[in-house]
């Protein structure tokens, strides 16, 4: 017997947990939706199990499966699990199941990753990630200012690495982001003489960076984060220079060329505090107003830069089910709850604003009290709760950073803070929430 159970742990180290018998026995029915997962190209339905399954007919050993190898299996694995052990369950601690594990028929659970992840200077950041989630985005290696620093002078390196490393894991990759007022060079706008340039010169531009990056990744890149951040918190457009030079229509351009140079690619809108209401209606009328432009949006993704107070459950909600009620994918793509006393009284994300460390504003620079702790826990659970309860509506949900140590909140909008925003700690340790989010998933 013990033979026999030191083959099946070889096999996969959780299979002879007689607890996990009834969890296990998807990863190993060959024809299930998790082992489509495994076995075929990725793609976010297949990830989130939404792929149809394949049919059991079109295996040629399926009679194989039924006949001889499972009731074998089921019949040993049984009498494994009730034969006396000296190493009883109770003596060996369950292996918790991961985040992308216990979601894994909900929605992707998505991480972002910086650029010593994905060289492996922070092999175990890379690994965490690799470990627990099941999509990446970018977090600053695809944007203009890095990928396309100068004109006609490309920087591939550290997204070429991304792309590989989320690809020999199996991962959704997501792009992020072709079009943003943010990190975007100057020279961008500008001919060599410092003139703005034309509409026309402008557009080609855009074109020309959109073919570059989307083409690159083409078939590879699964979703791009195509305009960014278009939208002030009244639901009006934002008058960037991308706005003033091109016009309202800048934005559906993006969608188009993005689209020409990757038609398979899933294609998104993407901002932050999409909960206000006034915002969370510009938002539904850009997208209506892209859709009668004939522009090939796919998604919306609200970024989730929370709070302990912000946005309130209801709000959170209403933005979900609106989103969904355009036909349009709904995900949440950087997800953090900040624990520090804001700076100032401003609710967004807006990468411009800054204000001076002062001690008040750093009050757990030394650790976080456990009633703190206890309420980031409470905060993720009702969210994770509202997210669970229109999964059917959601197609992704990603943090932003993997650590605590990882996440802007460090340093956003003031710098040198110690903020406690996801759910590993900064030595990688899963929080209490993270225990509270698997439980979640699994009742
Ligand atoms: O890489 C350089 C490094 O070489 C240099 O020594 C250092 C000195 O400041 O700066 C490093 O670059 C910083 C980069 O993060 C990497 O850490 C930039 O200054 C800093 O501006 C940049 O901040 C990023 C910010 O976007 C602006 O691009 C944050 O990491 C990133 O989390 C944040 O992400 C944005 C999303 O893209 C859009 N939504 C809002 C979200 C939060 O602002």
């Amino acid at each position: 017997m013990n033979s026999f159970r030191l083959l099946l742990q070889t096999m996969h180290p959780r299979i002879w947990h007689c607890r996990l018998f009834l969890k296990i026995r998807a990863n190993l029915w060959p024809f299930s939706s998790r082992a489509d997962a495994l076995f075929t190209p990725v793609n976010r339905h297949s990830l989130a199990g939404q792929t149809a399954h394949l049919p059991l007919n079109n295996t040629p050993s399926r009679s194989f499966w039924h006949t001889v190898i499972l009731p074998l299996f089921c019949l040993a694995l049984f009498v494994s699990c009730v034969a006396e052990d000296p190493d009883s369950a109770e003596s060996v601690p369950a292996p918790e199941t991961t985040l992308k594990e216990a979601y894994r028929d909900a929605f992707l659970i998505g991480t972002a990753l910086n650029s010593r992840q994905i060289s492996g200077q922070d092999a175990s950041g890379q690994a965490l990630a690799i470990r627990e989630f099941n999509a990446v985005t970018a977090e600053n290696v695809m944007k203009w200012e890095v990928i396309h620093p100068e004109p006609g002078v490309y920087n591939f390196e550290a997204a070429d690495a991304m792309v590989d490393l989320a690809e020999k894991n199996g991962m959704f990759i997501v792009g992020h982001t072709l079009v943003w007022h943010s990190q975007t060079p100057d020279w961008v706008f500008h001919d060599e003489e410092g003139n703005r340039l034309t509409r026309e010169a402008l557009l080609e531009r855009m074109k020309e960076h959109i073919d570059t990056v989307v083409g690159r990744y083409r078939g590879r890149v699964h979703g791009w984060d195509v305009v960014n951040e278009a939208l002030l918190d009244d639901g009006a457009l934002r008058e960037t220079l991308w706005y003033e030079i091109i016009g309202e229509d800048y934005l559906a351009r993006a969608f188009e060329f993005a689209h020409e140079a990757d038609p398979g690619a899933e294609l998104y809108y993407n901002d932050y505090s999409l909960e206000l209401p006034e915002k969370r209606e510009g938002a539904i009328r850009l997208v209506q107003s892209l859709q009668e432009q004939g522009a090939p949006i796919t998604g919306l993704g609200t970024q989730g830069h929370f709070s302990l107070d912000f946005p309130s459950l209801e709000n959170l909600e209403a933005t979900i089910t609106g989103f969904a009620g355009l036909g349009v994918d709904v995900m949440v793509t950087e997800l953090e709850i900040d624990l520090l006393p804001p700076a100032f009284d401003y609710l967004g994300a807006d990468v411009e604003m800054s204000a001076e460390l002062r001690d008040e504003l750093n009050p757990y620079a030394d650790g976080l009290p456990t009633e703190v702790q206890d309420q980031l826990t409470e905060r993720y659970k009702e969210i994770f709760g509202l997210f669970l309860k229109h999964q059917d509506k959601i197609s992704r949900v990603t943090f932003w950073g993997v650590t605590d140590g990882d996440s802007w909140k460090n340093n956003w909008p003031v710098p040198g803070r110690t903020n406690y925003p996801l759910l590993f700690d900064r030595e990688g340790n899963p929080k209490p929430a993270y225990h509270a989010l698997i439980e979640l998933a699994e009742r």
